[in-house]
């Protein structure tokens, strides 16, 4: 019988090449412009979806990923900037939650006012309901799975992603999603892939690496992506061995 594959996401190709080599029998295909690297990892189903940068991105490469593969987990994995001073480059954060930093409503102001970005609210316009605050969650099963894998060369926290088509670099603001909505770093994709996959019902986990801490004034690092995929490639491993037994 055919299985249902995992869906591994990675907006750029730092994020994207360590995995494609462990597929065996690979073989590729785009879509839009969305490229999609199908295999197997110990004889399970696999597709690494290079997904571009972006929210939008994001969800158009997720909902076609579910729609063509009907996948048992999806992964949303890659780089992320720190928000916290505890979190440094090489780190990893495990989405338990995602919340979406840029879906914002502002209090009123006069001409000639001026804007702060610090006395915005973040919010989930949803129609016909109660304009609030929502949380995206990840999949409690595959959270206690990542508990389990070693990470030798840096700190694991689990906790909430933030994310939203925006880079901050503004240490107030940082600190204030940090200190007001439990953000541990930002990214660009995780909300997008998080709320498509809830939709659909589909099991999703973030896995990202820290390849930056505004704060501390650490520098981005293109290439700390092969850290979450490899962390990623453990995760893998411990999904089909749960998933065959
Ligand atoms: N803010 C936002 N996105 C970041 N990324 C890495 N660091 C940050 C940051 N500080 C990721 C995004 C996107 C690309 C620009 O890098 O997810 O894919």
């Amino acid at each position: 019988m055919k299985k249902n594959p995992i869906v591994i996401m990675a907006a750029m190709d730092v994020e994207a090449d360590f995995l494609i080599k462990k597929l065996e029998n690979m073989t590729y295909e785009t879509i839009e412009k969305y490229k999609f690297y199908e295999g197997t990892i110990e004889d399970y189903p696999i597709v690494i979806c290079r997904c571009y940068v972006g929210t939008i991105n994001a969800s158009i490469a997720t909902f076609i990923s579910i729609e063509k593969y009907q996948p048992i987990a999806i992964l949303s994995q890659g780089t992320a900037g720190a928000h916290g001073k505890n979190i440094h480059t090489g780190d990893l954060v495990i989405g338990e939650k995602c919340v979406n930093i840029v879906s914002c409503k502002t209090p009123y102001k006069k001409e000639g006012e001026g804007s702060n970005s610090l006395e915005w609210k973040l919010l989930k316009f949803i129609s016909g309901e109660q304009d609030r605050l929502e949380y995206q969650l990840g999949d409690k099963h595959f959270i206690e799975l990542a508990k389990k894998i070693p990470f030798p060369n840096g700190k694991v926290h689990f906790g909430t992603l933030g994310s939203g088509d925006i880079w901050n670099q503004e240490t107030d603001k940082i600190l204030w999603l940090h200190q007001n909505y439990g953000t541990l770093c930002e990214d660009m994709e995780s909300i997008a892939i998080y709320t498509v996959a809830n939709r659909y019902k589909i099991p999703v986990i973030g896995v990202r690496v820290i390849s930056n801490n505004e704060i501390l004034g650490e520098p981005y690092i293109r290439t700390t992506g092969l850290k979450s995929q490899e962390f990623c490639y453990q995760l893998i491993l411990e999904i089909v061995k749960n998933a065959s037994s």
